[in-house]
């Protein structure tokens, strides 16, 4: 029971709430969809998905708790079966009145594919009717950008206690980016074209050109634009694996060359097959990696630079099993699958 009370626990605030449904039609033919064209598919198929889903699957596969906080419409209702089977608490996930948020996907002969995603209605409404400012307790949050900005705002202003990990993924408006409140965010997680991104918005008119620098570099920038103050910096490489930059540790040391912790890519053994949600299964294992080291674990004290290579280690074999095998979610790999792969 003491462990249970204490147990560590994600929480999502994320698109299950908005797009849960992907549908994907599949047509013969060699382009997307054009303006006034109707082009007829030969597959059609519904999936769970959207970043938030994804990786609350990773974090369940990795062997963390995840708990789900969206509404679904009626027509959304397999949804519910498949989370739950997928091992994701869904005490949060709620059945309201407004059809289930989806994302419309074409994918053409090529794989080529184009995606049309609508936004449901504001989840901190439902958190205000328990009282203004009230937030579920939890001891990690993990939030994307698929859901209405005033609700990942919401989240912001009013989780207490939490280990805070955004994956912006995708990036706020340049002007939502400056006005963004980075700083309550204790990790960033994002890939290298989001990084250059960012960085441009944050540093503005005074930006240098990020062309011809290295992502050592940027990171470097980024974290030294005092909006990211002293957030966490993991950004992923696709191919070339991971660069964590961690300003926490620097200044406990009191180093004065900021370091980043790098890791390589795993070597696949069955190649590239499909690159969708790699990025979703490292965030998942990245954040059931911290949640190990219990509910209120500080960076640098608890957890030291070792044990975060461990983790980006274990995140990016997990990442590289997902991208050997085709689908999404599916391909997120268990934690003994990627334990297995480890030794
Ligand atoms: P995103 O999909 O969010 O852009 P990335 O492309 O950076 O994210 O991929 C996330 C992680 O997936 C990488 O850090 C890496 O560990 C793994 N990964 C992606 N592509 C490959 C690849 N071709 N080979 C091995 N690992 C990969
Ligand atoms: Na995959």
């Amino acid at each position: 029971f003491y462990q249970c009370v204490f147990r560590p626990e994600c929480l999502q605030t994320s698109s299950e709430i908005v797009r849960p449904v992907q549908q994907i039609t599949t047509s013969t033919s060699m382009h997307i969809v054009r303006p006034g064209e109707t082009l007829s598919s030969h597959g059609h198929e519904s999936r769970v998905g959207g970043k938030g889903a994804n990786q609350a699957v990773a974090i369940a596969r990795a062997g963390g708790h995840s708990r789900f906080f969206g509404s679904i419409g009626r027509d959304g209702l397999w949804i519910k079966d498949r989370m739950e089977g997928y091992g994701i608490d869904i005490s949060g996930l709620i059945v309201a009145d407004e059809p289930t948020g989806r994302a419309i996907i074409q994918v053409d002969a090529k794989g080529e594919n184009s995606i049309s995603a609508n936004f449901s209605k504001l989840h901190e409404e439902r958190f205000k009717k328990q009282g203004e400012g009230w937030f579920p307790e939890t001891t990690h949050l993990l939030l994307q950008n698929e859901i209405p900005l005033a609700s990942t705002l919401y989240a912001l202003h009013n989780v207490k206690d939490a280990t805070v990990i955004m994956n912006p993924s995708p990036l706020p408006s340049p002007a939502q980016t400056r006005d963004f409140p980075w700083k309550k965010l204790d990790w960033l997680i994002v890939n290298e074209s989001e990084a250059q991104e960012l960085y441009q918005a944050a540093a503005g008119s005074g930006a240098k050109s990020t062309d011809s620098m290295t992502t050592k570099e940027l990171l470097f920038r980024l974290s030294s634009e005092s909006a990211f103050g002293d957030t966490n910096i993991v950004c992923t490489l696709g191919a070339d694996g991971v660069l964590a930059f961690v300003p926490t540790f620097h200044r406990r040391q009191n180093a004065e060359a900021p370091s980043a912790l790098y890791q390589p890519a795993a070597k696949l053994l069955h190649g590239v097959q499909d690159t969708t949600g790699a990025g979703d299964c490292f965030t998942g294992y990245f954040v059931a990696g911290l949640m190990e080291f219990g509910p209120h674990a500080k960076l640098g004290k608890d957890i030291t630079e070792e044990d975060l290579a461990k983790v980006l280690k274990k995140c990016v074999v997990a990442a590289g099993m997902c991208v050997e095998k085709k689908g999404t979610i599916d391909s997120i790999p268990t934690r003994a699958e990627v334990e297995e792969r480890m030794t």
